[in-house]
């Protein structure tokens, strides 16, 4: 067992620069809060403030998404790049998700909700590895390429709304994820190769939950509040999200995570496609 309370877990885990020694510490914080749980006593929450910054390794070199050299994943090399990409988006995921359980402390929520960021923040630990684990396989190892800067920036723009992350970070980054991940386990089965699809494969269906997560406490924030949740959502889209939403949307695997068509199709970037003459 531990004295340190969970927002405590989530800084030590925010404040661990190297990759693989973050997401063992993630692994091992989540066995003790649940360990906690099926006890019977569940750990103080606590009131730790997370850095502004997530600490991390040295390399991979930050650019901005501009000057990251575009992949083209019909070549070994383009799909090394490809999951450098996503090994870069699950360290990510994982920072994210111990940040929302230290930065909102200060709003009481049911266990359940810290049940579930904390699952999903081991998660996200073990997809980082996975992807690791396949670039290693591949003769590559994550750092080894730039990766983009910025990431941080959703975190950064909803740090004093609780209801904005929930909008922006699960209901939007990580359901866009739903979106493009079939097409990317359709490269590597192109490539036939077994050991990345079967992490991608596993990755896609733990993904759904955690945009599940994301409406079931936007939800309850919302029914707490008294808000209309598809207006409130709207709202705090346009208000920290810089983009627009891009179709094609996976309406099927939207759906098995609670969000429904009409909190996203409004968003979308509708601009009509120029014709090609
Ligand atoms: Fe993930
Ligand atoms: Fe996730």
């Amino acid at each position: 067992m531990t004295d340190l309370t969970l927002t405590q877990m989530a800084v030590d885990v925010l404040t661990t620069a190297d990759g693989r020694v973050k997401t063992a510490l993630s692994h091992q914080h989540a066995a003790t809060w649940f360990a906690s749980r099926d006890a019977g006593k569940a750990l103080e929450i606590g009131n730790a403030v997370p850095p502004m910054q997530p600490s991390r390794p040295e390399k991979p070199e930050l650019l901005s998404p501009r000057d990251v050299p575009r992949r083209r994943p019909g070549s070994p090399q383009g799909r090394i790049a490809l999951l450098h990409a996503v090994a870069h988006i699950e360290l990510n995921a994982v920072d994210l998700h111990w940040d929302i359980i230290a930065r909102f402390s200060d709003e009481p929520m049911p266990v359940g909700f810290y049940d579930d960021w904390v699952k999903s923040a081991d998660e996200e630990s073990k997809h980082f590895n996975l992807i690791c684990d396949c670039l290693e396989a591949m003769g590559s190892h994550y750092g080894a390429l730039p990766a983009h800067a910025g990431m941080w920036r959703a975190a950064e723009d909803t740090a004093q709304d609780f209801m904005g992350r929930l909008a922006v970070v699960p209901m939007v980054l990580e359901a866009r994820g739903l979106d493009v991940t079939p097409g990317m386990i359709q490269v590597f089965k192109q490539a036939k190769e077994a050991k990345t699809i079967e992490a991608l494969e596993l990755i896609y269906a733990e993904e759904v939950g955690h945009v599940a997560y994301g409406s079931k406490w936007f939800h309850f924030l919302c029914g707490r509040n008294n808000l209309d949740p598809k207006d409130v959502f709207h709202t705090l889209v346009r208000r920290y999200f810089h983009s627009t939403l891009k179709p094609p949307f996976n309406e099927e695997k939207r759906a098995e995570a609670g969000l429904p068509p009409d909190f996203y199709w409004p968003l979308a970037d509708e601009t009509p496609r120029k014709k090609r003459t």
